[in-house]
């Protein structure tokens, strides 16, 4: 699987889906979700990343996946859901918790699994990102899940505000029920 990826990816690109691999699956020991679940969602989850933006539409299309108003002026986005599909697919992936897990790591979804939250933290956490709270981040979400994504979602909304693009409602939705309930903390 991992030759079949490396593939496909840059150098750089292969370097990160190998260090959310590790970093996810050191949140599924942590918080009691399978390992293997989020080793294999570690490896997929970017597996149709660089893929051009008329690929992902036409894949979603053809496979019938939900394209959003969002998606179809940023299809990048669209990377998650079809790298979810080309898991079970391609790889033969069926385990629930691997999928759900590779089709919200980019704009996170209200009511996540704890194996959806660990995607999505340790695609933003691993250890190849280099900005300035990565390390605070990953204490963070080794103390609490819940936190850990409040602090990952946060800092994905500051990124967007900070190109000038569109935020996804789901992110905004997600931020807004955890910083309810966190917000003083992370
Ligand atoms: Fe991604
Ligand atoms: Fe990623």
């Amino acid at each position: 699987m991992c030759r079949a990826v490396r593939a496909q990816l840059a150098p750089a690109r292969y370097r990160h889906v190998l260090g959310v691999a590790r970093m996810a699956e050191r949140l599924a020991r942590r918080y009691g979700v399978s390992r293997e679940a989020m080793r294999v969602a570690g490896v997929l989850h970017d597996i149709a990343r660089e893929w051009p933006p008329e690929r992902l539409l036409a894949y979603a299309r053809e496979h019938d996946l939900a394209i959003s108003e969002l998606e179809q002026a940023s299809p990048i986005l669209l990377h998650a859901k079809v790298g979810a599909h080309i898991a079970a697919v391609e790889f033969g992936v069926t385990d629930h918790d691997t999928l759900a897990g590779i089709a919200t790591h980019t704009v996170a979804q209200p009511g996540m699994s704890a194996a959806q939250k660990i995607m999505f933290v340790a695609d933003t956490i691993e250890p190849s990102r280099t900005y300035e709270r990565r390390g605070q981040l990953e204490a963070l979400a080794l103390r609490s899940l819940d936190e850990g994504l409040l602090g990952c979602v946060s800092a994905s909304i500051e990124y967007l505000l900070s190109r000038g693009v569109p935020i996804a409602p789901q992110t905004l939705e997600v931020y807004n029920t955890l910083v309810r309930r966190y917000g003083t903390q992370a």
